[in-house]
């Protein structure tokens, strides 16, 4: 009889130490993490007060936030797309606060939507090196798209899509321009699956290291059709419009093996392009040499 309740009584105590102690580790969000979180929200214009549930010491319990507990229990996953798409739910912000590349081991971030007023697209994006998910679509930068996202090599996708259409329709009326600097950084992408760069426009730096369009053009002669037509969009395009093209929506997915291309000529700086097309061949194509097989 005693035994049994010291055994009961041993059981029941440990019971308690091992609730207790995953309560305490699920419960633990890292205080410098949680800190740069708040500051990101403080960054923020929030009319619609949708981050108002981010408050307590739990930080991995917000909305949005996710926390790795197999691994020191660091931010991993920051979702702060706004859903409604509308502009009283948009997050306002003249920039993107630093406190965000603090969060340095986030693998998944998704601002989409949300409104940064023109202003540049960091640099520091590419600070985030365990990124695999990167949504920045819609999210009103104006500029060039830093070269140095190329270093995310973790990423698998990436949403940078700015037609003018939707975010026209998303209630701030787009007045900037974004660009990047050739196409042959997008190459350095080694688990890159999905790209959407739609309404962005490419420009052919004289002094940049990137294939020419002639480049490109000459190193097509022994590819077969599909990646001949992709090549001739390239150069329609970048001919068409004296080295400013403008990529649609630039789909790739490395399991598709057909192409599909749709061309809806607007106005004179608008062309939409819709390219699905085997992402590895096109690595092949703008890696050049360095990426033969
Ligand atoms: C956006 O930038 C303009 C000027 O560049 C400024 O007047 C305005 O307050 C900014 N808006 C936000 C939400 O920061
Ligand atoms: C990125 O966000 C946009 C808008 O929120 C959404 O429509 C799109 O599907 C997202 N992209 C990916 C790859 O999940
Ligand atoms: C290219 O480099 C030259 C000098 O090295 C510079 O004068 C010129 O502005 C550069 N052009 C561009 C488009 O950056
Ligand atoms: C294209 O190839 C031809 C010969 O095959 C060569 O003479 C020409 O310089 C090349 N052009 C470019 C831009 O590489």
């Amino acid at each position: 009889m005693g035994k049994i309740s010291t055994i009961l009584v041993a059981h029941f105590f440990i019971l308690i130490t091992v609730l207790y102690s995953s309560q305490v580790s699920i419960a633990s969000c890292i205080k410098g993490e949680r800190e740069s979180l708040l500051r990101l929200k403080a960054s923020f214009i929030d009319s619609s007060n949708r981050l108002a549930s981010r408050k307590g010491t739990d930080c991995c319990n917000w909305e949005g936030v996710g926390c790795d507990h197999t691994n020191g229990g660091h931010v991993v996953k920051l979702d702060l797309r706004n859903y409604e798409y509308s502009p009283s739910s948009a997050l306002l912000s003249n920039g993107v606060d630093s406190s965000l590349f603090e969060l340095k081991y986030l693998n998944y971030l998704d601002l989409s939507a949300n409104f940064f007023n023109y202003t540049q697209t960091p640099i520091y994006f590419a600070e985030l090196s365990e990124l695999r998910y990167l949504n920045l679509s819609f999210t009103y930068f104006h500029g060039t798209i830093p070269r140095s996202l190329g270093n995310l090599n973790k990423l698998v996708d990436l949403d940078f899509n700015n037609d003018n259409v939707i975010l026209d329709v998303m209630g701030y009326l787009y007045l900037g321009v974004l660009f990047i600097d050739g196409l042959g950084w997008v190459s350095s992408f080694p688990s890159l699956e999905y790209l959407d760069f739609s309404g962005i426009r490419i420009v052919q730096n004289e002094n940049s290291s990137e294939p020419s369009i002639d480049q490109i053009k000459n190193n097509s002669n022994e590819e077969d059709e599909l990646e001949k037509m992709w090549f001739w969009i390239i150069v329609m395009v970048g001919y068409g419009l004296g080295f400013w093209g403008v990529v649609g929506p630039l789909i790739l997915k490395r399991s598709w093996r057909s192409a599909y291309f749709q061309f809806m000529d607007e106005t004179k700086d608008k062309i939409y392009v819709t390219v699905l097309v085997n992402i590895t061949r096109l690595k092949q194509r703008m890696g050049g040499n360095k990426m033969r097989d």
